[in-house]
């Protein structure tokens, strides 16, 4: 479709429309080889695309690559996936995010992307500009600077993350996301990462749908406004169920996208089979708007205009890969296995934590935690210290002087003595 016709699409979804930036107005497929080869997908003699095959469709394949595929149809292992990924992966996937976000909630058909990083790169090329900031809780993945400010020349604008200080046991700062809302004065978009990098926090049910958390404080905003929900660590949940502390313990995206006002916010989900199927290498990521319908595609085809100006389509390998994980019958045991080994992790962080005395911000889920530096210290310092004189290896989270502490990769045995290597540094005055 031309730009003009996705536009007019995007009318039922007035929001889009006056979000999208200059290169997200202008973004739209050309009918070029892609779309000429699927029209004559059919045909008896196939002289359109150039994949080298035997004449019926198979790819003439070099056995020694082949062969590192052998459970795959080298059809899928081998040929061309379609700008918007493979049609069954996206069906697959949009089942799976209904399944948590619950009926009624609006979720166009998933467009998948190389990895969750290029899914929000989409996303910062679709709504950012010089004039239309990203918002992102204090601290935020370091990455965001790279994938939006870095291309599409957006600045950043922070609120802090927590309401109070690491002592106080604060909570997710809805206030402080509401202050930062009121200062915006047109089109803008604000980033949620939760669980988030690098706090690993998660809110609480009632950040998310009380009567001052997250879902009001958008659903009020009178500025047009996209949310990116980066769910890359969805599932790890490891928060109390029941109780005062009780997790909401899914995303924000459902209770988001069932309440936005289609005439001012667009809600859009980025996550994927890194984390989620421990499938780091496999760049296999998905994009998901609010709008549904006519606009819902029309999003999905310029997200897929983008994939086509850049990498022109996804690894087929990968994608045909998470699709028969997504179908296998043992999946769900299998992350559940996963789950309760991080979960282990997570407990014996948090007693190490206690037991040497290592203050911490509040952490309940994903695969990290964050540890606020005393005052002098500084963050970089000391994780040079850390390498030198405990062979221990952190990472240094300058925005709020603290350090970031990976849980996922480290044996629950073994969390003891990482947190008093820690320790005999941090609390060493
Ligand atoms: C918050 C957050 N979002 C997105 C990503 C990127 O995921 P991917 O590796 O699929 O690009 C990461 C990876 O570290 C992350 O921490």
């Amino acid at each position: 479709m031309t730009p003009e016709a996705l536009n007019d699409a995007l009318r039922s979804h007035p929001a889009a429309l006056k979000l999208l930036s200059p290169l997200g107005l202008r973004a739209a497929l050309p009918f070029g080889i892609p779309q000429q080869a699927a029209d004559a997908a059919h045909c008896e003699r196939q002289a359109t695309i150039g994949q080298i095959t035997d004449g019926t469709g198979l790819p003439l394949a070099l056995p020694s690559l082949a062969r590192c595929f052998s459970n795959l149809d080298p059809r899928e292992s081998l040929l061309y996936t379609p700008q918007h990924g493979l049609a069954r992966l996206r069906t697959v996937w949009r089942d799976h995010i209904l399944a948590s976000a619950g009926p009624g909630t609006p979720v166009s058909n998933p467009v998948v992307t190389a990895g969750i990083t290029h899914a929000i790169s989409i996303c910062g090329e679709l709504f950012t500009a010089p004039d239309r900031p990203l918002l992102v809780p204090l601290p935020y993945w370091d990455n965001y600077d790279t994938i939006v400010t870095m291309r599409t020349g957006a600045p950043i604008h922070t609120f802090d993350f927590f309401d109070g200080p690491a002592a106080r046991t604060p909570r997710f700062n809805v206030a402080g996301l509401r202050h930062a809302l009121d200062r915006l004065t047109g089109p803008a978009t604000l980033l949620l990462n939760f669980p988030a990098n690098p706090t690993g926090y998660s809110p609480l049910a009632d950040e998310v749908e009380g009567p001052n958390g997250i879902v009001a404080a958008i659903v009020g905003h009178p500025h047009p406004l996209a949310v990116i929900c980066d769910d890359a660590y969805e599932g790890l949940f490891f928060g109390p169920t029941t109780g005062p502390a009780a997790m909401y313990g899914r995303s924000v995206y459902g209770a988001l996208a069932r309440a936005a006002d289609p005439n001012r916010h667009l809600i859009c989900k980025v996550d994927g089979a890194t984390k989620e199927l421990v499938f780091f290498g496999g760049r296999v990521g998905f994009l998901t708007f609010s709008a549904t319908g006519a606009a819902g595609d029309a999003l999905a085809e310029k997200a897929a205009a983008l994939i086509r100006s850049t990498i022109s389509n996804g690894p087929a390998p990968s994608q045909a890969a998470v699709l028969h994980a997504l179908e296998s019958p043992t999946l769900a045991a299998e992350q559940e296995a996963v789950l309760s080994v991080l979960a282990r992790r997570y407990r014996a962080l948090k007693a190490a934590l206690d037991e040497h005395g290592v203050p911490y911000w509040p952490f309940n889920s994903g695969c990290f935690c964050l540890l606020p530096l005393p005052e002098g210290m500084h963050a970089e310092e000391v994780r040079k210290r850390l390498i030198v004189e405990q062979s221990v290896g952190v990472i240094q989270i300058p925005q709020v002087n603290a350090l970031r502490v990976a849980f996922c990769g480290i044996e629950a045995e073994d969390i003891p003595d990482l947190v008093e290597r820690i320790g005999r540094v941090i609390n060493a005055r």
